[in-house]
């Protein structure tokens, strides 16, 4: 790792293009471990990731969350699911769920921590991500929540709460938006 970090921070972009090729098995462990090394409430490290790297059944994942996000009351989620080109991870070669223990203090920090970890690790190694979180309602859903937590692994007591698409950049980091100004206040 070369990069200074806030560079790092800075040049971190959601890409929504990836090439073919699969990640290197040492890549994927380096993003893993910057996972695993996130700070967690009261130390439980309540997460847990699962790794597909088989495009037929995060194809499945893709379909199956547009039809729930097409059923939705907002019209941004709904256009979302209605959109045929769409592919909600974008046809990354690698995709890594996120799930958070329910029973623990601070599930949704824990793993939003770990999620924010492994997106600038794969950036300081010049991999491409995107944070999706529109799976979660795939693994929440009533009818088929359960179906996709047993084809997927996700432990008892577990809730998928995110997942990344991870690959080689097909295109390089456009620019990023503009900061919101005034969101710091001092007081000294
Ligand atoms: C909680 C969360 C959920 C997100 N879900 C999605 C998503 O489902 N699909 C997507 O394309 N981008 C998703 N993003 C990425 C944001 O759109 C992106 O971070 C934002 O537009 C800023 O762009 P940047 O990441 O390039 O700085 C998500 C980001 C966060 C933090």
């Amino acid at each position: 790792m070369t990069k200074d970090i806030l560079e790092v921070v800075k040049e971190r972009r959601s890409i929504r293009s990836y090439k073919e090729d699969q990640i290197k098995e040492e890549e994927l462990e380096t993003i893993l471990e910057g996972g695993i090394w996130a700070p967690s409430g009261t130390n439980e490290q309540a997460w847990h990731f699962t790794v597909i790297q088989n495009k037929e059944l995060t194809k499945e994942i893709s379909d199956k969350t547009k039809t729930i996000l097409s059923k939705s009351e907002n019209e941004y989620i709904r256009k979302l699911g209605e959109n045929e080109k769409l592919h909600i991870f974008y046809n990354a070669p690698t995709v890594i769920l996120i799930s958070g223990n329910e029973k623990a203090i601070t599930p949704m920090e824990d793993t939003s921590a770990a999620v924010q970890n492994m997106l600038l690790v794969a950036e300081s190694l010049s991999i491409g991500t995107c944070w999706i979180g529109t799976v979660a309602s795939l693994f929440s859903d009533p009818e088929v929540g359960n179906v996709y937590r047993e084809k997927c692994g996700i432990p008892e007591e577990y809730k998928v709460m995110h997942s990344i698409s991870v690959g080689y950049k097909k295109i390089e980091n456009v620019n990023p938006p503009e900061r919101k100004k005034n969101k710091v206040n001092y007081i000294r």
